[in-house]
């Protein structure tokens, strides 16, 4: 038995428990906190669908996507309690645009807290497509169940809104049905076990703060690449595009992290402000600067690792004649003292060279640099590297002498590795949220304001893409580091994108 304090009891609803959401990261995450014992000790999974399935055959489904997206899989060492954990999880088939089929949630919500001889946590999670969530909040609402402040939540899945209209009508609508305490927005990059660490750097650590400026620091990189394209997903990328599905939420969070003020304690929402903070610091680019400060790209076909494929025009689902964006880099400034002129570029693409997230600060150059000229040849700027996904760690970058008579400087990395340092694996980012859910912390949720910051911020780069056609997509080719623009946009300011050696990766 772990030393821990388990979460109060809980009911859990999933919209789109049939879906794919749920199948690849949510029953994973549940089942792994299940193994881990940090599921309540009484508690039940209710999945929402339209598809038909008797629960066996539900737990059947969800077994398959436990063994193929679960961090432990069942039957290897420290799982093998699928049988166990299954019991706990059922199926309820209902159109969930009908008024009258709520009335089912109101009975099982009733049945469970007689079975479970008290009032648990009651979780509605919509894992479904954002057009569908005001609709189910509206009904959700007048369940009696939903006025309960202390222990009904409500969860809600990125896209938060299409754009600054429509996230401030869905935040007025849940704000009608739920306090503000019950609404629980998601963003994963939050749960990421990397990205948290960047606050204990920054706030358990006395060496980095003093530093940690504009006095000091040149710029700040945030990369967020991955190779794979839409997978499937032309349906809903078609409306979203990369400014949207990655930039206004995941790198916008990661940004805040990096950039916040030192919170004066670790409640929700002193963190929440000091981000918030961050967020209205921003500065907003005028429309007729955006092609300065923010590139787009769609990619072409071409070969990936010696496949052959598809440019996402010829995506399934997709309009051959699509501009939707599949690329997007842009440069942010902070107006605030401590980041008044210091680059944040941030840069995020499907198809792309590699799967990585890495946050790159750039320091200065020495202020003076007595060395004779022969030993500059290599010579480096300090830099410190945090890798998001898929390596965990932080690296930073010094001059030291080359061994040898001669005083030749070469940089070095100093490492700190998860993998090295640590034995036990570390949770998935879904893992963390959902118990954060549980136990009651939004600290690593989206408040409103939040929300509400960010669309502000891409609105004016959104408006104006929308507003001029691309004419060169596709514009970069699958396997590339996204289209040359992105590569200007740094360049102009006598910078470069970082990417780390292929050693890293070994
Ligand atoms: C999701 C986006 O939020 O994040 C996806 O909708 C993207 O398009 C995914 O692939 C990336 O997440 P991760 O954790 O794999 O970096």
């Amino acid at each position: 038995m772990q030393n821990h304090k388990r979460p109060a009891s809980s009911l859990i609803f999933i919209f789109g428990g049939s879906g794919d959401l749920n199948f690849r990261k949510l029953s994973p995450a549940l089942y792994n906190l299940f193994i881990d014992e940090w599921m309540p000790t009484k508690f039940s999974i209710v999945g929402i669908g339209r598809r038909p399935y008797n629960n066996e055959d539900y737990r059947k489904h969800l077994l398959n996507g436990v063994q193929q997206f679960s961090r432990r899989k069942e039957g290897e060492t420290g799982a093998g309690k699928w049988q166990d954990f299954s019991k706990y999880v059922s199926y309820l088939q209902m159109d969930a645009e009908q008024d009258a089929e709520y009335q089912k949630i109101a009975d099982i919500v009733k049945e469970k807290e007689k079975e479970f001889g008290e009032h648990p946590n009651v979780i509605f999670y919509l894992a479904v497509a954002p057009q569908l969530v005001p609709g189910i909040v509206s009904k959700l609402g007048p369940l009696n169940i939903c006025a309960d402040t202390k222990c009904t939540r409500v969860v809600v899945e990125k896209p938060f809104g299409h754009d600054l209209e429509s996230a401030l009508e869905l935040n007025k609508l849940l704000a009608s049905m739920f306090d503000e305490k019950q609404i629980y927005r998601i963003d994963h990059y939050l749960g990421k076990e990397t990205v948290q660490n960047i606050l204990a750097m920054r706030f358990a650590n006395a060496l980095f703060e003093p530093i940690w400026n504009r006095n000091y620091i040149d710029h700040v990189q945030i990369t967020a690449s991955e190779t794979v394209g839409v997978e499937g997903r032309g349906d809903y990328y078609e409306r979203a595009g990369a400014l949207r599905d990655m930039v206004q939420n995941h790198i916008l969070q990661i940004l805040c992290m990096v950039a916040m003020e030192a919170p004066v304690n670790f409640e929700a929402d002193e963190i929440r402000n000091k981000k918030v903070d961050v967020l209205n610091a921003i500065r907003k680019i005028n429309t007729e600067d955006v092609h300065r400060y923010a590139v787009r790209g769609q990619y072409g076909d071409g070969w990936m690792q010696g496949d052959k494929v598809p440019g996402y025009a010829q995506e399934k689902s997709v309009d051959p004649n699509s501009k939707t964006d599949t690329f997007a880099a842009v440069k942010f400034y902070i107006d605030n003292w401590r980041w008044q002129g210091v680059p944040f570029y941030v840069r995020t693409g499907k198809r792309m060279h590699e799967k990585t997230t890495i946050v790159t600060v750039q320091f200065r150059p020495a202020p003076n640099y007595a060395f004779p000229a022969e030993s500059a040849d290599t010579w480096r700027p300090n830099r410190l590297t945090i890798s998001i996904a898929p390596d965990m760690d932080i690296r930073l970058r010094f001059q030291a002498k080359r061994p040898g008579q001669d005083m030749t400087l070469k940089p070095v990395d100093m490492i700190f590795s998860y993998k090295d340092a640590y034995e036990e694996h570390e949770p998935e980012a879904y893992e963390t949220l959902l118990l954060d859910v549980m136990e009651g912390n939004a600290t690593l949720f989206m408040r409103s304001d939040q929300v509400q910051a960010s669309w502000e911020i891409i609105k004016p780069i959104q408006d104006t893409w929308a507003a001029r056609q691309p004419v060169d997509f596709p514009n970069y080719a699958p396997g590339s580091w996204g289209p040359e623009d992105a590569e200007a946009l740094i360049a102009r300011d006598g910078r470069n994108w970082v990417t780390l050696p292929a050693p890293h990766k070994e």
